[in-house]
């Protein structure tokens, strides 16, 4: 239960309301035209955006785009965003020039209930980043209320998301973050069991809180993508020339302990891959066992034997988790392992299972199949949902206002 103010608990009708939203979103170029390549995110900031509009708000949308560390960029501003949101609503949303100074106040001011304004990138000031608090004043003269729906960008203590907070008396959580907070922390809090975290991607580093974390949750962890391949070099196997993290041997050693017979946790790792000398070199994919990787070739995905496998485990369990595809997804030689588990995901969901995908990569790979509605739910957010399943505070959510 998320115990901070909710939209709903605000009055919001005639007052200018600021949202953080996240709109980082991909970009691309046809013709030489900037164009959204996913638009994920600013579609489902819609229900906030419009209970606002309908609820007679007068309402400010903030968000950052990319990293332009300070600069004014002009490929990260938000235009195309803009653009892309006024005709999801139906309806205009004007992008101000900035998102502080007097030229955007007297903007603000001029916003009508119902109405939506949208500042420029918050990043063209590294205030925003440096939660300088002087910035996040001139984003508070901004509103009445504020509500934070970047789950995506909850886990940054950055201006927009925590500074703001200290000068606006009601600050509340807007739908998708809610959403997010309820599946995630729902399926983490009270499983219904057998409960299966499924961990992909390219580094163990990079997980391993996560892979501490859910060790301690879930009945069943299955391992893929090519973290594999670094377990399988420090249990002595030649992985040829897949990739390799060095300095992981403490962490896996400390991992296979954790899961030793008393755990009741079972740690799976893939029995089989798919090889090529390259991505692109298909003439030479082939499937072998684990520890039958040729040191001339790379593994890029699990094999079909593991894939089965997996996919039967995901398709027995009552709760999911996944995060990280099982191999290079993007290229189609080497999606079957991914495209399997998130078959198997679909399979789990129709039964009535509560399957919940992080951000990023396994967003995108559930998207590249075309099932991202067929699960219960794709979070928005990659650094933050990971953050959020290693058991750490997000400081975008703490500094709500509390319900109470
Ligand atoms: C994301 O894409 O994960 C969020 O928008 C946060 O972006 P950041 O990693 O640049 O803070």
């Amino acid at each position: 239960m998320l115990e901070k103010l909710t939209l709903e608990d605000l009055d919001v009708a005639g007052k200018r309301v600021l949202v953080r939203v996240d709109f980082n979103v991909p970009l691309g170029e046809t013709d030489g035209v900037t164009v959204i390549t996913d638009d994920r995110r600013i579609v489902s900031s819609l229900p906030t955006i419009r209970y606002l509009v309908d609820h007679g708000a007068r309402v400010v949308l903030m968000s950052h785009m990319g990293r332009p560390k300070g600069q004014r960029v002009e490929g990260l501003s938000l235009l195309p965003v803009a653009g892309r949101l006024a005709k999801l609503l139906g309806k205009s949303v004007t992008l101000a020039p900035d998102c502080v100074g007097e030229s955007v106040q007297e903007l603000v001011d001029t916003v009508q209930p119902g109405e939506v304004l949208l500042l420029e990138n918050l990043r063209f000031h590294e205030a925003e980043t440096d939660n300088s608090p002087e910035f996040a004043r001139q984003l508070a003269s901004l509103a009445d209320l504020y509500v934070n729906d970047a789950f995506g960008a909850a886990h940054r203590a950055h201006a927009s998301t925590v500074g703001v907070t200290e000068d606006i008396e009601l600050c509340a959580a807007g739908v998708l973050l809610r959403k997010e907070l309820d599946f995630l922390g729902g399926a983490l809090a009270q499983p219904e069991r057998p409960f299966v975290g499924i961990l992909g991607g390219a580094k163990i580093s990079s997980k391993i809180t996560v892979i501490d974390a859910l060790l301690e949750k879930v009945d069943t962890l299955l391992v893929g993508g090519a973290m594999s391949y670094t377990f399988f070099k420090c249990q002595g196997h030649e992985i040829g020339k897949s990739l390799f993290e060095e300095g992981q041997e403490e962490h896996v050693r400390r991992i296979q302990e954790k899961v030793g017979s008393s755990s009741g946790v079972s740690l799976v790792l893939p029995t089989d891959c798919v090889v090529a000398s390259d991505p692109s070199a298909h003439e030479s994919r082939r499937v072998v066992t684990y520890d039958g990787i040729p040191a001339d070739l790379e593994a890029f995905d699990i094999g079909p034997e593991t894939a089965e496998r997996y996919a039967g485990i995901v398709r027995s369990a009552k709760t999911v988790i996944w995060n990280g595809p099982m191999g290079m997804f993007e290229v189609d030689a080497f999606a079957a392992g991914t495209n399997a588990v998130a078959a198997a995901l679909v399979e789990a969901t129709a039964a009535g299972a509560t399957t919940v995908i992080g951000g990023g990569d396994s967003a995108a790979s559930i998207q590249k199949a075309g099932l991202e509605d067929k699960v219960s739910h794709v979070s928005t957010g990659g650094g933050a949902s990971l953050e959020f399943l290693e058991g750490k505070v997000l400081p975008g959510v703490a500094a709500l206002t509390d319900a109470s």
